[in-house]
């Protein structure tokens, strides 16, 4: 794997809440990142202006608003979403078959084959485990659920998923090697957990199937945040 190739699966969790904040990690990696995550946190606190400064320092972006509403709501906010021009955004899986398809319809007409922001899917939130899915109704293991909503997104038109790294494989095997995987919950060999519980490297990782990796306080933490992200690129590129 080339440098660039293994820079541009790294996607830079923008955990902040204001616009200096933004500027000062836009400014310093957004040539060492493939991608920076806006989540709801600082889209809620700062708004779409947000996505406009990232992309002025060259940075590319992942929405990470994970839409989940009645078909049409979210179809229109995703129109939304993608005229920001953010490259990933993300919706619930559990929203639905229709909701899924009715978005990726209505990006579908606007593009009309021009290239369109990548739409994932969450499939069951890893803070979820059996019990709390029981509360809620569903009777069924927690991978077995993340494989049939994956499905589901997969049959609905979306382009893939976000999934811990344990989950990758199953999700590979069930959805063949186009879909998207993006994951969270990773750890370069030189970094702390901090609260993350199932951690990989990100070699491990890309090497279970990951397309990209999400990374936050690895970067963000570190003593040279830069020198941080050259050496998750290095882990990448040995993968
Ligand atoms: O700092 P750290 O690398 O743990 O940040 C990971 C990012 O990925 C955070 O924005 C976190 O909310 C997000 N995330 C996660 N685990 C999930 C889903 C999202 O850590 N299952």
């Amino acid at each position: 794997m080339t440098r660039d190739e293994a820079r541009n699966k790294i996607i830079f969790a923008l955990d902040v809440n204001e616009f200096s904040d933004v500027e000062k990690w836009a400014s310093l990696i957004a040539d060492r990142v493939g991608m920076f995550k806006v989540g709801k946190q600082l889209y809620t606190a700062c708004g779409p202006v947000v996505v406009r400064m990232i992309q002025k320092y060259g940075g590319e972006v992942f929405l990470d608003l994970k839409y989940h509403d009645i078909p049409n709501t979210v179809a229109m906010a995703s129109l939304e979403a993608a005229r920001l021009g953010v490259k990933l955004f993300n919706l619930h899986a559990l929203g639905g078959y229709e909701m899924m398809t009715t978005t990726v319809e209505a990006l579908d007409r606007e593009f009309r084959g021009a290239e369109r922001p990548k739409v994932l899917a969450v499939t069951i939130l890893t803070s979820s485990n059996e019990e709390t899915l029981r509360a809620v109704g569903i009777d069924r293991p927690v991978p077995e659920m993340v494989v049939r909503l994956a499905q589901l997104a997969k049959r609905a038109g979306i382009d893939g998923v976000v999934a811990s790294p344990q989950e990758t494989p199953l999700i590979r095997e069930a959805c063949g090697k186009e879909f998207l995987i993006v994951t969270p919950g990773v750890r370069p060999a030189f970094a702390s957990a901090d609260d993350q519980k199932r951690i990989m490297t990100p070699a491990s990782a890309v090497a279970a199937g990951a397309d990209y990796l999400v990374i936050g306080r690895p970067i963000s933490a570190a003593s040279d945040p830069v020198q941080a992200a050259e050496a998750i690129v290095e882990e990448i590129m040995a993968a």
